[in-house]
């Protein structure tokens, strides 16, 4: 059996996993590919920086020109990260002839037409299982377990370190700052944390599963997003109080004619947002980095997939699935079948987000005075907004009037609608700015 040679770049949380995976459980990984799978090499920044005891020193190296110059190596994994240095040598290893596995879900959602090109162009394969989801096969579900499915919608929690973080703060009361710190502490979040926290990294995570869901071709930036650094411990009270919990979602909704054809078109809503769930729906029950994901088809209807969505080893478990199926022949020929980022439009646009319907949670801290709540009630009725509950909690007792909070929860409202109205709240002088809100995913 002849082994499969493969080169590590990088080898930080992520590729250490990997090469425990390969190096620890050889005869587990030979079993399940059919053949050995080797590490030959392993490329870093800094040779001093100390790698797990397993790792042969003498296979590792500075230079990238060791794996691109070597044709026994036939297979790459980037586990890298950032954009420009990983693109470039993603793009040199395909032109080399490598077979590339990436973790990298900023690469592919910024620049997925041009990495995919370049595989097809090269007659080499791009495998990326580890990019969404960390260890649970969500990427594989799409492009083949739900392959005889029109995806009608998903919603996932795709952030380890943001759903680690509200987790922290809605059970223990840990602060914002404290749970980042920890996240960042066990591996979960990015080289640049701000990618996780404001909502950037579950976008791309949601344009990689649009791409194979939906086949949309959606610019990155495009997709609306907004992340969890302003949430307030307010916000995670008054939602428990409501019977709901604040998760980052990121959703996509395919609005189409149900008697459409095929490539019947459709608009496709896209977006990333702290979203208040009902307490015990499957979602909301998604703890610490765990990631969910739940899938809507035509034929199969509801389908939820549960995992750890961050770390060394569930990524790793990703990484080396995809390891496994490139040595086995499998990866090549799904890389092929499916087309991914061609260019070639199926119809699907995208939904402008002021169109999208939906339920708000809303907080207002409005002085506490006659007139207030009327002048709110009006402001939404012009909008045509309609009110389904309002919280305002009895306050002290004083001359001047206190600034309170006035929570208000929505019946559905066009998006577009409902922010205009924000923007009118927070020009009232009875109103002190910005006010929050929410959507809300019944
Ligand atoms: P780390 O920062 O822990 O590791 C990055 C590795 O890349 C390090 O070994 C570093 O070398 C090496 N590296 C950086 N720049 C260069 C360069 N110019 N030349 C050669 N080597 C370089 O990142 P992670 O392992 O956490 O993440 C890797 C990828 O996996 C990212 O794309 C990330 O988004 C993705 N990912 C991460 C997950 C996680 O939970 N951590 C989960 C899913 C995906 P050195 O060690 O010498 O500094
Ligand atoms: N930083 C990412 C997260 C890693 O927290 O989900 C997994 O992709």
């Amino acid at each position: 059996m002849e082994p499969l040679d493969v080169a590590l770049i990088g080898c930080g949380t992520v590729g250490s996993g990997v090469a425990q995976i390969l190096l620890e459980h050889p005869e587990r990984i030979t079993a399940r590919a059919g053949r050995p799978i080797r590490l030959a090499r392993v490329v870093v920044k800094d040779p001093t920086k100390p790698r797990p005891n397993c790792v042969p020193s003498s296979i590792v190296t500075t230079d990238l020109r060791k794996v691109l110059d070597d044709p026994a190596i036939h297979v790459a994994v980037e586990v890298v990260g950032g954009v420009d240095w990983a693109r470039r040598a993603v793009l040199d290893l395909l032109a080399a002839g490598k077979d590339v596995v990436t973790a990298n879900k900023a690469l592919l959602a910024l620049h997925g037409a041009e990495v995919f090109d370049a595989g097809r162009r090269h007659k080499k394969a791009v495998a990326f299982e580890a990019s969404v989801g960390g260890g649970i096969p969500i990427i594989g579900a799409l492009s083949h377990g739900l392959a005889a499915n029109q995806i009608l919608s998903l919603q996932g929690i795709l952030n380890g370190t943001c759903n680690f973080i509200l987790t922290g703060m809605t059970e223990n009361g840990t602060s914002y700052a404290a749970a980042l710190a920890e996240a960042q502490k066990r591996g979960y979040a990015e080289a640049n944390p701000t990618l996780d926290v404001d909502g950037t990294d579950a976008a791309h995570k949601l344009a990689i599963l649009a791409q194979i869901a939906f086949g949309a071709n959606v610019p990155f930036s495009a997709i609306t997003r907004r992340g969890i650094a302003g949430i307030h411990q307010n916000d995670i009270r008054y939602a428990k109080e409501l019977g709901y919990t604040i998760k980052l979602l990121a959703e996509a909704w395919l609005d189409r004619d149900p008697k459409a054809t095929d490539n019947g078109g459709g608009q496709l809503a896209l977006h990333v947002s702290p979203v208040m769930l009902r307490h015990l729906t499957p979602l909301a029950q998604v703890r610490d980095a765990y990631n969910a994901v739940f899938v809507l088809g035509d034929a199969v209807g509801s389908t939820l997939y549960y995992g750890r969505g961050a770390g060394q080893m569930p990524t790793a478990s990703a990484v080396v699935a995809d390891l496994i199926d490139l040595a086995a022949g499998r990866a090549q020929r799904t890389f092929e079948a499916l087309r991914l980022w061609s260019g070639k439009s199926n119809g699907i646009t995208l939904k402008p987000t002021s169109e999208v319907p939906s339920r708000f949670y809303l907080r207002l801290m409005v002085e506490d005075k006659p007139g207030v709540l009327a002048e709110v009630a009006r402001i939404l009725a012009n909008h045509e907004i309609s009110i389904s509950s309002v919280i305002q909690h009895e306050g002290v007792e004083s001359p001047e009037g206190d600034i309170v909070p006035l929570i208000i929860m929505t019946h559905t409202a066009r998006t577009g609608n409902f922010t205009s109205t924000i923007a009118e709240f927070d020009r009232l002088e009875s109103v002190t700015a910005p006010s929050v809100y929410y959507p809300v995913g019944d």
